[in-house]
């Protein structure tokens, strides 16, 4: 997502009460990011990816892509069940992830840094209110010795996670392509040899949640991204009727966000889902993102089967390199959106 303005640099300690806190006037935001405490709770589409295993039934597997097509052009976004993932790999990121967060600030220090373009890195912020550590993740022999080694099961615990996903996005990139209808094969190659990006984040509790933001408003750049959540606090914007909506809390399932790449894929019929995080005062939330996107130099195109003299090229081809020099080069707190440079006219 955007790495946002930094206006108010003091690192943002973990594992503290949010009472012992004090209110530094740098977090407080203009209103247009203010979260209601009571927000909606959206109706999210719900997607049985166990339908979709080799040799169900071909019926229920044309259902479960036309549920995928539906949920893609109106909201962007569905959860998957039946993902294949053992619960207990989903719990051991979670553990890990608050793990790496609860250690003293000179650990977490030594992978400090502002430069995007870096494979591993943290940051802290106060506004928004979030600490989060990111890293490369596939192909994993590549990265995973750069990752941090303290808590000492990170490597392995998350190394597990992040192979597990990778899994999954084939199968959601197949079933994707598919519900477009250019065919469950057309990407999976460039997927295969493309990025996977992890965003670990934690969002501590907040003493005045309904004040502030942990994620600002913002589509990801990736194809798609598949997140894993300790508790509710991600809102989408329904683009329905305008509002923000909050997803619900189901424990065993997975988020999928729709991003940017997709959307340019699909000629703008599948939607890069505008979303946020909001805050507690309670307890520290922990979402896992996984970021997948095609090689870092490779462009994503929109499908030629989808333009026609109805429905002209609507965005300019990019890659995940497009991406990172877009946001070293622009304000994205000034409203500035990846997606918004890339369309055409
Ligand atoms: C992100 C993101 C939301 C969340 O990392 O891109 O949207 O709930 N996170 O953590
Ligand atoms: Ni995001």
């Amino acid at each position: 997502m955007g790495d946002d303005d930094e206006s108010c640099s003091r690192s943002l300690p973990m594992g503290k009460t949010a009472a012992e806190r004090g209110l530094p006037e740098c977090y407080l935001n203009p209103t247009s990011h203010h979260a209601s405490l009571t927000p909606e709770v959206a109706n999210v589409p719900t997607i049985d990816f166990g339908k979709l295993k080799k040799g169900s039934d071909e019926e229920e597997r044309a259902t479960v892509i036309q549920e995928i097509r539906t949920a893609c052009r109106q909201l962007g976004f569905f959860q998957i069940i039946n993902h294949g993932i053992p619960q207990s790999v989903l719990d051991g990121a979670l553990v890990v992830a608050s793990e790496f967060f609860e250690l003293p600030d000179s650990e977490k220090a030594k992978f400090m840094s502002k430069d995007v373009h870096k494979a591993v890195r943290y940051e802290t912020s106060f506004k928004p209110w979030r600490v989060f550590l990111k890293h490369y993740a596939h192909p994993l022999e590549n990265w995973i010795d750069s990752w941090p080694n303290n808590p000492p099961s990170y490597r392995e615990t998350m190394g597990e996670y992040c192979r597990e996903v990778m899994e999954l996005s084939l199968e959601v990139t197949s079933a994707i392509t598919e519900s477009l209808g250019i065919g469950p094969t057309y990407l999976n190659k460039k997927m295969e040899n493309g990025m996977q990006v992890i965003a670990v984040n934690g969002y501590p509790p907040c003493p005045r949640p309904e004040m502030t933001l942990g994620a600002p408003p913002h589509s990801d750049h990736s194809c798609f991204t598949i997140m894993l959540q300790s508790s509710a606090g991600l809102e989408i914007m329904d683009i329905g009727d305008g509002k923000w909506k909050l997803i619900p809390e189901l424990e065993t399932a997975l988020q999928v966000h729709v991003g940017d790449h997709f959307e340019v894929l699909s000629n703008g019929l599948y939607k890069s889902v505008v979303h946020r995080a909001t805050l507690n005062s309670e307890r520290t939330r922990i979402s896992v993102a996984s970021f997948h996107s095609l090689g870092i130099d490779e462009k994503m195109k929109t499908a030629e089967e989808l333009v026609s003299e109805e429905q002209p090229a609507k965005y300019r081809e990019s890659s995940f390199r497009d991406f990172l020099n877009f946001l070293s080069g622009n304000d994205i707190a000034e409203g500035n959106t990846f997606l918004d440079s890339l369309k055409l006219a």
